[in-house]
Formats: structure tokens, sequence, C-alpha cells
């Protein structure tokens, strides 16, 4: 089994004492049990101590001398004293600061002297300071002992590691689930098979609430509520809860959380089908942004920044805003200014991180939407950390957060019987991301810039960045590009998407993460090897060197622009209604669908961007676009569609329910939501 390897970096500038408290820290390490394989190195200066803690993902803990000083430099002219004297190189706070702005999760101690301890420690008592040693003690297996100790906490696991020692103890269960640790399927001739491929710990280690020690996900005070404590604090929020059925169970109890029946919502219309299914759970009123579309390569962006901008101004009495950062397709918000102009009205962020759980742990993909001022985010920790599918993250920063009511939607939507494992994940994943999520993501990140490369060098597949996936509504909007996802032109191989999409899977084992029309999107992340780059890279070549004829790629339908609510969604969703179907008699499009209000989302999945929504107003226009969908992209599902035998149909309101329903009930403006 792989051991870990931990550095602790010490920053001091006298050569002769730095020299001396390496020695004595590095030869405690070696006489003292060292499970996390610690060894210290130092710098003589703050510039090297960042550069060293940028460079090396293996620090894991900062030692700081409180007084950094500049040697004595004759030659001036850096901001040096040239008197002799020395100058501080800088404050104990900047560096400390520098250092968290860098890796966040990085555990820092100042090395102090006796007599300044109450002038140091006030100073520093805001910042992410973890411990203080005297320089004069020197007592090296007692700093040892703590810094140990310090990694020891951070990489702990507590739901993890109490449901193991519970495993191990093999406790007989006189309780669901009925499999019994698996004994039901071990020595059964029809399904052992089944035991033996997921192995032994996938069946006891399911377990369930009647296990006392393993705490209850519904009301945590024990070991889930320690892991979600400790979540909390590496991503940097004032509570994480964790969720088991996605980040699209954990939109929707945000939204319901936040909005009560009528009251008003700010999203962007291309959100995933999640926070629109909350829109009918919390029957809000939503107030739908536009999104931007790259209509080149299908692709679709953020919503435009001045478009927010007038909507938090044109609906102040709205009590949410959702968006989603990064998208799909990587491209993600310049968020400050929008959070800080939806805050500036009273009205709460959440913000859909489902693609970008791990970019706390590296600088180059912050800031987060919490470090942008987001009061809630979601997060599927399965997409691009190492949790199981369906496990997420939901994180809260609202200085109003009101507990009761999260919980009460918490609860309405967690079933009873949550997946232990699922949330041993979560624990891990959590630890991972902060005992080595920078070093894996520098390799991810370096792994991305050499696949970009190696594409573009196949002279026939094209690697897009930010300028050919911004559509021109957002390019002076300060997007960014998560450099994780890679977008492919793939319009010169000689091969529709799906053939190619065929050809990678059947000839090469490849499978991809979405495509367009005219591209392909791969997903690196922090499980991403070189080896497996390169076999991609291969396959590309190979392909290209085939040199087939070019296509003609035929562009996928455009998603018709919103047209507007006849009645709210929840209301329409409610409805009886009645079936009409997308196609006349003749099988062309059916002319009686428009103008009638779709009582069900339609939605194209992948991507998950909705169509119709409840209680929207329908046109020819939107049922042309279904029936070519229908017809041009057969592979992909149509959620929301109905199937009356063999047609097509959309459940749309009856005139009678149209009459009931008519116009948008008023505004409700309790926000009973806030505490
Ligand atoms: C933007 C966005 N939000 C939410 C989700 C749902 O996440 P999960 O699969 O964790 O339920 C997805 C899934 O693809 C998504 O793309």
């Amino acid at each position: 089994m792989a051991k870990p390897t931990s550095k602790v970096l010490v920053i001091n500038d006298e050569p002769l004492i730095l020299r001396e408290l390496l020695k004595g820290l590095n030869a405690a390490a070696r006489s003292l049990e060292n499970p996390f394989g610690i060894s210290f190195v130092g710098a003589l200066t703050a510039r090297e101590g960042l550069a060293l803690i940028e460079r090396d993902g293996d620090v894991q803990i900062a030692v700081v001398d409180d007084r950094l000083y500049a040697a004595p430099d004759a030659k001036a002219g850096n901001g040096r004293k040239v008197d002799g004297k020395r100058s501080l190189q800088v404050s104990a706070i900047k560096l400390v600061q520098k250092i968290t702005a860098l890796r966040p999760e990085i555990d820092i101690y100042i090395l102090i002297e006796k007599e300044k301890e109450d002038q140091v420690v006030d100073a520093l008592f805001a910042e992410a300071v973890d411990g203080y040693f005297y320089r004069e003690e020197r007592d090296y297996r007692g700093m040892y002992r703590i810094l140990n100790a310090q990694i020891a906490e951070r990489a702990r696991t507590p739901f993890y590691d109490a449901l193991k020692a519970y495993v191990m103890a093999a406790k007989d269960a006189w309780h669901t689930p009925g499999h019994s640790s698996g004994d039901s399927m071990r020595g059964s001739p029809w399904v052992n098979e089944f035991y033996d491929f997921m192995g032994e710990h996938v069946f006891d280690a399911d377990l369930s609430v009647s296990v006392k020690a393993l705490d209850s996900l519904m009301e945590p005070t024990g070991v889930i509520a320690e892991a979600q404590q400790m979540a909390a604090a590496a991503f940097g929020a004032r509570r994480t809860f964790f969720a088991t059925n996605g980040t699209s169970t954990a939109n929707k109890v945000i939204l319901q959380t936040m909005i009560a029946p009528g009251e008003k919502l700010l999203l962007d219309r291309n959100c995933h089908k999640s926070v629109h299914h909350g829109v009918v759970l919390s029957g809000a009123r939503p107030v739908y942004l536009d999104s931007s579309v790259n209509r080149k390569y299908g692709v679709f962006g953020p919503v435009p920044k001045k478009t927010i901008l007038a909507a938090i101004e044109e609906h102040p009495d709205s009590q949410l805003l959702v968006l989603t950062s990064c998208t799909y397709d990587g491209l993600r918000y310049d968020l400050k200014p929008i959070i800080d102009a939806a805050h500036a009205r009273g009205i709460k962020v959440l913000i859909d991180e489902a693609w970008y759980a791990h970019a706390r742990f590296h600088p180059a993909l912050r800031p987060t939407a919490l470090e942008s001022g987001a009061d809630y985010a979601t997060q599927s920790a399965h997409k691009t950390l190492s949790a199981l599918s369906q496990a997420a993250y939901i994180h809260v920063n609202d200085p109003t957060f009101n507990e009761h009511i999260f919980r009460e939607n918490f609860n309405m939507h967690t079933s009873t019987s949550p997946m232990y494992s699922m949330i041993a994940s979560l624990d891990v994943s959590r630890k991972q991301a902060v005992m080595e999520g920078y070093k894996l993501l520098q390799r991810t990140l370096m792994l991305a810039d050499e696949l970009r490369e190696q594409i573009n060098s196949t002279g026939v597949f094209r690697v897009l960045e930010l300028p050919d996936l911004l559509p021109d509504e957002v390019k002076s909007d300060g997007i960014r590009l998560d450099p994780t996802k890679i977008t492919v032109d793939v319009s010169s191989c000689g091969m529709t998407v799906d053939e190619l999409q065929n050809e990678l899977f059947t000839r090469f084992n490849i499978t991809v993460e979405k495509s367009t029309f005219n591209t392909l999107t791969l997903l690196l992340t922090i499980g991403t090897t070189r080896s497996k780059c390169s076999r991609l890279y291969d396959a590309l070549m190979r392909i290209s060197r085939e040199q087939r004829a070019p296509r003609r790629l035929y562009r996928s339908p455009e998603l018709p622009p919103f047209t507007h609510l006849a009645c709210l969604p929840r209301d329409a969703y409610y409805c009886t209604g009645e079936l009409v179907p997308l196609l006349d008699d003749t099988d062309r499009i059916n002319h009686d669908l428009a103008g009638r209000t779709s009582c069900d989302q339609i939605v194209p999945y992948p991507p998950g961007i909705p169509v119709l929504v409840p209680g929207q107003h329908i046109t020819d226009n939107i049922v042309e676009y279904l029936v070519r969908y229908l017809r041009v992209q057969n592979k992909v599902e149509l959620h929301g569609v109905v199937y009356q035998g063999y047609v097509p149909s959309v459940r749309v309101l009856s005139k009678q329910e149209e009459r009931l329903l008519a116009g948008l009930a008023p505004v409700r403006r309790t926000r009973r939501r806030s505490t």
C-alpha cells in the first residue's frame, strides 16, 4: 500500500538557526513513530517559502518565524535598508495571508519570542493560524509530536473510521438491509456471482440507521456531524451537509428552503432540470434569465452579466438568484460583482457548482462560489472528486441560515435508508482533497495542458479555448475556463459525432463526457492518468491519419427563446391537462399545440436543460424544435414527452384549466425563510 509523504516547511531567515531547527526536527521524525512520512524542509525567505509551497504539493504545514528579516543589502533599490540594519521581509500576518490564499488547507504554526507573545498572538488572532511555538524552547520532539498530531487531525475521517471499525467488529445484524451483510447471497448458487463481483465490503458496510454508532444523516450529532464540520472547514463554509441523492436533490432542498409559494426567484433558464423541479416543488414565481449561446458549437454559455444585473434591479423582491458555475463545458462566472449586487438588494445566491467541487483546492481554479460570497453552493462530489455516484455536498454561508426550515426540507428529500458507503465516500473525498488535492490537481492541470497540445498536433482535432467557446454577449464579462474540461472541435475528422464516439468506444475503449453536433467534451479529474491521456492521443492520431474526406455535419436544432409563463409552473404541473400529439395525421408538426400551455417540463437529456417548463406558453417554433430533436437526435432521451402508443405527445392545460389559471398570482413577499 502506498504510504503518505508529508513535508513541514520551516521559514526562518537565520541560516544557523534554521539548520539547527531542521536537524533537530528531522532527528525527532526519524526516532519517533512517523505514520505520515513527515520530513522537515527549510526556506530562508518568505518568497522562497511561498515558492516551495506552490511547487511541492507534499507540504502540509508551514512553520513561520514571526520576524523574517531581509539580510542587509548595500545595493539597496529593492526596498531594503542600506545602513546595515535589517528590515522586515514581510509581516507574519501578510505571509500567513499569502499562504492561505495559495493553499487554504495548509496548517500554519508561528515561531515566536516569549516576550512578544501577546503582541503576536493578538495580531494573528483572526488569521488561519493553528498554533505557536516558542523559538527559544528547542523542544524538537515536542514540536514534532504536535505537528504529527495536527496532520493526523486533518487526515481523520470520523464517519469512515467508525464505519470500518463497526464492520471489522462483525456484529450480528438483526436489522435491515435484508441481505444481512451479504449472507443472503454468499452461499446462493444463483446470485453469489453478484456478491463476488461487487466485493464483500459493499455488503458488510451496507448498514442501517439502527446502528446508533454510525449517527443519523437526518439528525446528526455524532460521527456524521463531525465529518460534516470537517468538510465545512475544508471547503470554507459555515456549515456543510452531506446529500446522498446528488446535486439534483441538493438544489431542490435549497429551493424549497429559500422559497415559499408565490415568492420570486431569478434563475438561469438553462439551469439543470433539478432547479426547475425545485421551482415546481416550492411553488416559486420564476423570472427566467436567458443565457448566452455559442451557435457555432452548440454550447450554452453563462447569462450575460448585464442581464443578471438588470434583473436584480428590476426584481428586487426576489428571494434567490440561481446560477450554474462552472457550466458543463467549464465556463465560470466572475461571481463577486454579481453576488454583491444581489446582496445589495437583499437577494440570496445559490450557485450550482455540480461541476466544480475540486476548485477550492487549487489557486488556478479559485475563487469558488463561497469565496465569492455565495450563500449556498451545491457540489456533486462524485463528478470531480473521489466520492461515489450521487454523493454531494451542500455548503451554507448564509448568515441568516434557517436551519430548522432547511432540515425539514433536507429530511423531506432524504431516504430514511441512506447508503453508508456513500456518506463514507464524502468523508474520504474531503480528506483526500485537503491532504493531496493540490498535488493531484497540479498534475491534472499539467496533463490538461499536455493533452491540449497533443490533440492540436493531430492537425484534425482542435481544442476550443476560451475565446472559441465564449458567446459574443459575454466576451467582456470576466468569464474564465476550467482547464480540466476540454472541448474538442471534431468537424474535420470526416465522421459525424455519433460515428466518432462509436469508433472511440468500439475500437479504442474510450468513452467521453458529452458531445454537441461538432464537438466532444473530455473531463479530466484527479483520477486522470498520463497513460489514459496517451491512449486518447493515440486514438485521435490514428483516426487523423486515416484521412477521411470531410463530412457535412448537421447542426442540432437551436433551442427556441423562452416565451412566457401563462401561469405558475406548479399550478400547471398539478393540473390534469390533456395530451396533444406533437405531429398531426400527415406526420407534420401539429399546429394545435401552438398557443397552449405546457403542464410538464420537457428536457432533452443530456444535457438536462429544459425546452419547456410547466406553465410555459407553447409556439409552433417550440413544437418544430421538439419534432426535429426527436428525428435528428434519436439517441437523446426527451424527458417529459408522453407516448400514446407510438405518438409523441405533450401534456397541456385543458381549455377550462387555462381559464381557471389565467394570469400569474401576485408576488408574495413573506421572506419567512430567514431567521
Ligand atoms: C449543472 C448541473 N447541476 C446539477 C446536476 C445534477 O447533479 P447530480 O448528478 O449530482 O444529481 C448536474 C448533472 O449533470 C448538472 O450538470
